[in-house]
Order: C-alpha cells, then structure tokens, then sequence
C-alpha cells in the first residue's frame, strides 16, 4: 500500500485512520481522502496531519463518477479504503433514500473506477487480471447480520438479514463489493466491524452523545429498557484490524472484527455517570427505537487465527480515555454542537 484512497476521511473512524496509517504505514507515498463534508465531516479532526506532505484532502461526492476516475487518473491509487457513508440508524429512519445512494451507488461508483483503473487490459471485458497488489476494501458492519437472540455471535458465514434502512444499505455494498470480485475478479475484501467508539464520534451516537449530555446535566436518553447489547471495540483496534487485512487478508474474503466485549447499553450510561460523577437520576427512558436490533456480537476467531490480530485496549482502559477526551476536548464537541466546525473548510481551503 503506497498510494492509497481513503473515503470519508473526516468521519468518525476515518479519520482516525488517516492518522493510523500516516504514522504507521512506513513506505505511504500519499493518501488522498475523499469526503463530501456532510455534517458528518468534520476537517477539524485532522489539523495535525495537513501538513504531512503525504497527505492531500479533496472535497467530493463518492457518487460523482467523473470526479472519481478524475482521481484515480491523477494520482494512481494501487489501494481504497472506502469508509464514506450514512452511519446513523436514526437518520436511516428518517431519510432512507440518503442512505440508499450514498452507501450503494457511492459504493459501486468506486468499484467502477478501481476496476477501470487497475484492469490490465481494460478493453477486454472477460479478463480478470489486475495491476499487481492493488486492493480494495470495503468498510462494512456487524449490522448487516441482523439481531441476535440470548445466543451465538456472528460469524462471516452468519446469512445477512439487516433490519434498519442503514444496516440494509450497508448489506447491499457488501453484495455489491462481492459481485464485482465474482464477476470481474477484483481483488477485493470486506470486513465487518462491531460498534467503535473513541475519540472524534460525532456526538449523535450514544457514547459521545452521553458524555455530552451527563457533562451538561441534560438528561440522557435511553431507548427503551437499555438492555440492548452491542459489542464494543475501540477505533484504533479497528484501524489496525484494516490495516492487517490490508496487509495480509487473502483476495476476495470477509473479515468479522470485534473485541469481545458486550455490553448493555444502560450498563454503559450508568459506567459514564459514575465516571463524570452525574446522578443515575439523569437517565431518561424514551420511546425504543422502530426495529431496534437486540443484540450484536462477532465471534472474531478468523482475524485472530488467520492475521494474528487482537485488541490491544481492554473496554476498562478504552472507556475511561475516551471519557477524558471529550472531556479534554470540550471545545471540539462545542464547535459540533454549535456548527461553527462546518466553516473550518472555508477557512483553510478556500
Ligand atoms: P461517520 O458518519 O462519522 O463518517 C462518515 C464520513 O463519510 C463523513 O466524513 C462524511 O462527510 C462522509 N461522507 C458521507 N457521504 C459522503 C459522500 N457521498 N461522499 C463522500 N463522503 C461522504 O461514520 P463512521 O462512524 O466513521 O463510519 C465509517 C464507516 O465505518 C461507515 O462505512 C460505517 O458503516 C462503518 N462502520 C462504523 C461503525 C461505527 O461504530 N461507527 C462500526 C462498523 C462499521
Ligand atoms: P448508536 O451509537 O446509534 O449505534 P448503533 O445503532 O449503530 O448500534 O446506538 C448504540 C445503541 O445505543 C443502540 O442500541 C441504540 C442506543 N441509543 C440509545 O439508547 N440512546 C441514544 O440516544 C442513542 C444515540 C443510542
């Protein structure tokens, strides 16, 4: 990997990976990230690595064809990692069409351009032969599992049965993704992540989003009982679990990546009031979520076994971190809150 795509660098995980991979992947020639700055996107995630001169930032949409082969013309990429998307599930029910496109067509759109751009003989449609060492990886979820019961865990064999308009989104990528490597041989590999959390979610997902809240004595919002099981990992575990696939995963295969670590969602509300020193009184019981999936868990033996990955954080250390950096990074989560983080690209790339 020297010359790498990745998408929706400015998200949550991504740009986390960014900083992973800048300071990790010792022979990176550049890294050009792809973000269309939804108000997802936020620039401000990634003020320590603009002056890397690996690094280059371009404003755009995934679904813009032009735009992307443009790129793939320009710089060469022999690697894509593609993270771009709708990641909410309460958005999902909102605005379902959103995620559709953004996470199908944008998916497909890059597919296309990799395929066109790393065919060796891109003139004939029936050859499977590509540049060699290209890849690329798509950034997938547990969600496309669906739910489970008391038992079991997902493994990548688990059927896909996604519930929410986000999960079925997701699911339909990851078909797509593999019928461009059945049909066309693209060397492809997905893997599917269970829930993150870390530094620079944005605070609508629940971690972040409780921090905030207990931090400012608003109540917090639990869907339903909160017994709801999710099975949580740490970002940068996660980053490095791309990069062992992106490094060692064989052509053309799925990797489930997960912690070990489930966790109810009201035992993680009542973890960070303890921690902030908040009264358990904060806690609001909402109306539950339509189609709320009960539980999620990855049996992560196949990246263990076949890559030698494993987390490096335990769920104790990981959290307590993470609490102290929303707390330490107060102005960050103010400047979402606010929106003033939406100018920052004016500012700095206008
Ligand atoms: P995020 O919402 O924080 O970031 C998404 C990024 O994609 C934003 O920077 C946004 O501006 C960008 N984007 C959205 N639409 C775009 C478009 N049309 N063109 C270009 N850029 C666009 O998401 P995240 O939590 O960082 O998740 C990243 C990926 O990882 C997603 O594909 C998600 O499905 C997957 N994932 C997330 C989790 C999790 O717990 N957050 C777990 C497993 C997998
Ligand atoms: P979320 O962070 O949105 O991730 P996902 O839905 O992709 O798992 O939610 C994690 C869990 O927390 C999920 O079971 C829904 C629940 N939740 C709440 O109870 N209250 C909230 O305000 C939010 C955002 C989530």
């Amino acid at each position: 990997m020297k010359r790498i795509l990745v998408t929706g660098g400015a998200g949550f995980i991504g740009s986390n990976f960014v900083q992973y991979i800048l300071e990790h992947q010792k022979d990176l020639v550049l890294l050009v990230n792809l973000d269309l700055l939804t108000y997802a996107g936020n620039l401000e995630n990634l003020k320590a690595v603009e002056g890397d001169p690996r690094y280059r930032f371009v404003k755009g949409d995934i679904r813009d064809k032009s735009l992307v082969e443009g790129l793939f013309e320009e710089y060469d990429f022999d690697t894509v990692v593609h993270f771009a998307a709708e990641s909410h599930v309460d958005r999902s029910i909102l605005e379902p069409e959103l995620f559709l496109t953004t996470n199908i067509v944008g998916t497909q759109t890059l597919l296309d351009a990799a395929k066109r751009h790393w065919k060796l003989s891109p003139d004939d449609k029936y050859s499977r032969e590509y540049k060699p060492g290209v890849r690329y990886l798509q950034v997938s979820t547990d969600e496309v599992y669906g739910a489970l019961g008391r038992e079991g865990m997902f493994t990548e064999t688990t059927p896909l049965a996604p519930n929410s308009p986000y999960s079925t989104s997701k699911a339909s990528a990851d078909m797509v993704v593999r019928a461009y490597h059945e049909t066309y041989g693209l060397p492809v590999n997905i893997t599917r992540c269970s829930n993150n959390y870390g530094p620079y979610q944005f605070p609508e997902k629940l971690i972040p989003l409780m921090i905030h809240n207990a931090r400012t004595d608003k109540p917090l919002p639990v869907y339903g009982d909160g017994m709801q099981i999710r099975d949580w990992l740490h970002v940068k575990d996660h980053c490095a679990a791309i990069a062992a696939v992106l490094e060692k995963g064989a052509v053309g295969e799925v990797y489930n990546v997960g912690g070990n670590n489930e966790k109810a969602n009201i035992e993680i509300v009542k973890l960070i009031l303890k921690e902030l020193g908040k009264p358990e009184s904060l806690i609001t019981h909402v109306k539950d979520r339509p189609g709320h999936d009960r539980r999620y868990a990855i049996d992560n033996t196949k990246i263990t076994r076949e890559l030698g990955w494993r987390p490096e954080y335990t769920f104790e250390d990981g959290i307590r971190e993470t609490i102290r950096w929303y707390l330490e990074n107060e102005t960050w989560v103010e400047r979402i809150t606010s929106g003033a983080y939406q100018e920052y690209y004016e500012k700095m790339y206008r």
